[in-house]
C-alpha cells in the first residue's frame, strides 16, 4: 500500500530531514514511528500526505507513484487519508457534530448521509452525547477523539496521526491508541508518530525507528524477513512448529507445511502429539444426531 524507494528529503535551507529511506507498509498494518525530536518523523508523514515532495526517490501509494501525481489529483489522494494532528485543529465556533460534518461536506457528501454518518462515528469514539458541545467545553482527550472522528468520517484507507497523544494526559493517550487499534482492526491502515515509549511497549505493533533521517530499525524486519525469497514456509514451520497452523489460513500450502512441521517436530522433539483418530485415517466425521446436513 505504501512504498518508499530510496527517498530523501532536503529542505530548501539545506536540512537533510530524510536520507535514503526504503520501506513497505501493507494494507491493514498498524505502524508506530518513533525517534528523537528532529529525526524526520513528521517529514516522513508529510511526504505520504504529499504536503512535501521528496528531493529524490519514489513514493508509491496504492500503486500510484506520487511523482506522477498532478496537482489537481492531490485532493483525491487525501480523500483516502484521515489525518490526526497533535493540536487537534478543531474549529471552536462549530459544535462537535459540525466539526466532523465539515469534513464530509468538504468532499461533497449530501446532508442525508452526513446526518447518518456523523452520529455513527461519534458513537464509535464514545462522544455521541457531546454532539452539541463546543470543542472548548471538552477535555483534551475528548477533543482528540473528535479529531479522530473527523479523520474517520470519510472512511479513509489510511489514518495518519502525528503525535496524536502529545497534548493529552498519559491515561487518555492509552485510550486514543486503543481507539486507533480498533479502527485498524476494521481494516484501516494506521500510522502513528509518538515518542511515548510506554505506549509503544503496551501495544504490540510494528515499530519503525527513525534517527537523523534514516530508518535505523524496523520491528517487522527483525521478527521475520519478508523480503523477496526470504520467506519460506518450511523454515517458518521448523521454527514455530505447530503454532503455524494456528495463524495460517486454510490452504493446500498450509496442509503441506503442517505435514512438514510434523516431520520436523518428530526430529526435534517438539510438542506434536499425533491424534489417534487422525492417524488411522479412515474415520468419517461424526455429527451429533440433531445436526442436519443440507446438501447444496
Ligand atoms: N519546512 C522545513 N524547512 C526546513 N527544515 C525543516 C522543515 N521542516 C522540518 N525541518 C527540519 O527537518 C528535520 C526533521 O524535522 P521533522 O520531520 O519535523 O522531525 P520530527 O517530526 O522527527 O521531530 C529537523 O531538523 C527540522 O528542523
Ligand atoms: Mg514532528
Amino acid at each position: 500500500m505504501i512504498d518508499f524507494e530510496n527517498v530523501s528529503k532536503t529542505y530548501p535551507n539545506g536540512t537533510h530531514a530524510l536520507n535514503n529511506v526504503s520501506l513497505h507498509i501493507d494494507k491493514g498494518e498498524f505502524v508506530f514511528i518513533v525517534g528523537a525530536s528532529g529525526a524526520g518523523k513528521s517529514t516522513f508523514l508529510k511526504l505520504i500526505m504529499r504536503e512535501e515532495i521528496p528531493t529524490s526517490g519514489e513514493i508509491t501509494i496504492n500503486g500510484n507513484k506520487l511523482s506522477k501525481l498532478k496537482k489537481r489529483d492531490v485532493p483525491y489522494l487525501r480523500r483516502h487519508m484521515g489525518i490526526v494532528f497533535q493540536d487537534f485543529r478543531l474549529i471552536d465556533k462549530m459544535n462537535v457534530f459540525d466539526n466532523v460534518a465539515f469534513a464530509m461536506r468538504a468532499v461533497g457528501e449530501n446532508s442525508a448521509t452526513v446526518k447518518k454518518r456523523v452520529p455513527y462515528v461519534l458513537d464509535l469514539v464514545g462522544l455521541k452525547d457531546k454532539m452539541k458541545d463546543k470543542p472548548s467545553e471538552l477535555s483534551g482527550g475528548e477533543q482528540q477523539r473528535v479529531s479522530l472522528a473527523r479523520a474517520l468520517v470519510n472512511n479513509p484507507e489510511i489514518i495518519v496521526a502525528d503525535e496524536p497523544t502529545g497534548n493529552i494526559d498519559p491515561e487518555l493517550s492509552h485510550e486514543i491508541i486503543e481507539l486507533l487499534t480498533q479502527i485498524n482492526s476494521m481494516g484501516t491502515t494506521v500510522l502513528v508518530v509518538t515518542h511515548e515509549h510506554e505506549l509503544v511497549r503496551e501495544f504490540n505493533q510494528r515499530v519503525i525507528t527513525i534517527d537523523k533521517g534514516r530508518v535505523v530499525s524496523d520491528s517487522a524486519e527483525e521478527l521475520v524477513d519478508v523480503s523477496e525469497g526470504a520467506f519460506d514456509d518450511s523454515d517458518y514451520a521448523e521454527e514455530y512448529g505447530d503454532s503455524y497452523s494456528d495463524i495460517a489460513p486454510d490452504s493446500p500450502e498450509q496442509v503441506q507445511a503442517e505435514e512438514e512441521s510434523r516431520d520436523i517436530s518428530s526430529h526435534s522433539g517438539a510438542h506434536y502429539a499425533p491424534d489417534e483418530e487422525d492417524e488411522d485415517g479412515s474415520e468419517p466425521p461424526r455429527y451429533p444426531d440433531n445436526v442436519v446436513i443440507i446438501p447444496d
